[in-house]
């Protein structure tokens, strides 16, 4: 079984993550235990302070070091990947995915505000970026990354689902339909309902390599 422990601010924010389909279903077949901790419990300064103003001046505040890295030392054992989500990252892709899938224990470190002091980065494993643009904290990122890496665990999806998603082999997914035969004039193409399993096999690479060509020519270099 995986366990992932999540360091945040903002706990409530992954209750509908971990309450709905099938990320909840993977955490009651115990695929998966996932432990939301706010790490401003291991503050040890008034108010539970767990930031302050930048050195050098700057407007916002910047996440101290000390509640976070005592938050990773308490949750780590010796066998922990310590991830920390932040637009400075390694671009996030589902090859990853596939290698995070193989940990025992992600520890996911989220940011918030203006961002956390430089010295934090000394005490985790990893750091990733789920694209170029910037979210108000690490939350959704964190999110994204326990997605993607939870419906790859044995026994939460059917393997088959996975083994024909988008950038599994470097390319995008076919285009699939399902009933009516015709919506509004748009007919379902013949060699689907042909019931020739390796005509379609043959139409559906075709499709995943023509539409990768069209919207994702950077995926096949
Ligand atoms: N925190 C804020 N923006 C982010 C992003 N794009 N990826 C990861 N962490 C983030």
């Amino acid at each position: 079984m995986m366990n992932i422990d999540i360091l945040t601010l903002f706990p409530n924010m992954f209750d509908g993550f971990l309450n709905e389909s099938i990320i909840k279903r993977a955490i009651d077949k115990k695929a998966v235990t996932i432990n939301v901790v706010n790490f401003r419990k291991y503050s040890k300064l008034n108010n539970s302070q767990v930031d302050d103003t930048p050195y050098g001046g700057g407007s916002g505040m910047v996440l101290m070091c000390e509640p976070i890295v005592d938050a990773i030392e308490d949750l780590k054992d010796d066998d922990t990947t310590v991830i920390l989500l932040t637009p400075q990252g390694l671009p996030y892709k589902q090859k990853i995915a596939h290698e995070l899938k193989t940990k025992k224990h992600l520890i996911l470190v989220c940011g918030h505000y203006e961002g956390f002091d430089e010295r934090i980065r000394s005490f985790v494993d990893m750091e990733i970026s789920i694209g170029d643009y910037v979210l108000t904290g690490g939350e959704i990122p964190a999110m994204a990354v326990c997605d993607s890496v939870i419906r790859l665990l044995d026994g939460v999806i059917k393997e088959d689902s996975y083994l024909e998603d988008s950038f599994t082999e470097n390319l995008l997914d076919y285009p699939t339909y399902t009933k009516p035969y015709d919506f509004r004039g748009m007919k379902v193409p013949d060699v689907l309902i042909s019931g020739n399993h390796q005509k379609i096999d043959e139409y559906r690479k075709e499709e995943s390599l023509k539409r990768t060509q069209e919207r994702r020519p950077d995926l096949l270099k």
